[in-house]
Formats: C-alpha cells, sequence, structure tokens
C-alpha cells in the first residue's frame, strides 16, 4: 500500500477522469436515474470530477470554483430514494470495475462513496 492520498494512489486526474466518463455513460442509459439527470451530463460530468478530485485528496478544485460543497444541500431539489441510491452506487461500481481501479483502492473508494450516497437519501420510494 502507498502512502500519500487515494487521488495520487490510483494514478490522479487521468484515473478520475476515467471513472467519471465510466460512471456517467452508465447514468445516462439507468431508468432509475435518467428522470432525475439532465439530457446532456457533460457539465455535471465535469464538476463531478472536481468533485472526486478534491473528496481523494487531491487539489481542492470544487471549492475553488462552488465553493462549500454542502453536497446533501446540493441534492435536496432532487428526490433521492434508497432506489436511486442503490442504482448510483450500482453505476459507480460498474465504472470503478472499467476504470480498472485495483483493490485496495477500490473498495476503499466504493466504502467512502457508500457513506455519502447514504447521506444524500431524502425521499422515500
Ligand atoms: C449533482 C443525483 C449521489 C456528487 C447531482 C445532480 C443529481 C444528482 C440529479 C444534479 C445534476 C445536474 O443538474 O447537473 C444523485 C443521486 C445520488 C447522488 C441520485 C444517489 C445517492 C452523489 C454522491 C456524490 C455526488 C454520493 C459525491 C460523492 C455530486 C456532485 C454534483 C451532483 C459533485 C454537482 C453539484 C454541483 O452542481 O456543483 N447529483 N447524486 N452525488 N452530485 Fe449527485
Amino acid at each position: 500500500i502507498k502512502h500519500g492520498t487515494i487521488y495520487e494512489a490510483i494514478g490522479g486526474f487521468d484515473t478520475i477522469d476515467r471513472l467519471v466518463t465510466a460512471f456517467y455513460k452508465r447514468v445516462g442509459k439507468h431508468p432509475d436515474l435518467i428522470p432525475i439527470f439532465p439530457e446532456d451530463l457533460t457539465e455535471t460530468a465535469r464538476k463531478q470530477r472536481l468533485f472526486l478530485t478534491q473528496f481523494f485528496g487531491g487539489p481542492r478544485l470544487y471549492e475553488e470554483e462552488r465553493g462549500q460543497p454542502m453536497m446533501r444541500r446540493r441534492h435536496l431539489p432532487f428526490p433521492i430514494t434508497p432506489t436511486r441510491r442503490d442504482a448510483w452506487l450500482s453505476c459507480m461500481k460498474e465504472a470503478l470495475d472499467e476504470a480498472e481501479i485495483e483493490e485496495p483502492y477500490r473498495s476503499v473508494i466504493f466504502e467512502k462513496l457508500t457513506l455519502t450516497a447514504n447521506h444524500m437519501m431524502n425521499k422515500l420510494d
């Protein structure tokens, strides 16, 4: 296990880029997620690259552009049910495979995102 940040260990911005691309490719096709996401996911993916960079210990790019993350608050306009949380996490699981992120980082990343996804739920099915 390398020391330092997860961001560095997995290969920095290039890897985050591949992960986010693989992720939104799936979000855009997922029947449970399509209704709440914009049709064009370019801008959503761009912000997510900034966010995940800082979330995994890289430069604080998201804050520089968007200010305090306040992720739960930013998600309140969208009905995020347990079904949608599961859908989001299943897209992410597949994206981690496609981006070929290896253990132990894959599991560490998935666990951290699972906690955050749970925190984002704001509505029952
Ligand atoms: C934005 C859904 C979990 C990070 C969004 C948007 C939706 C959404 C609909 C707005 C897209 C747009 O208008 O561009 C969901 C659902 C989740 C979830 C259904 C399931 C639990 C998460 C998690 C994270 C995250 C776990 C971070 C680890 C973001 C970021 C944005 C975003 C960074 C952009 C915020 C901004 O506008 O600055 N999400 N999200 N989301 N989401 Fe999520």
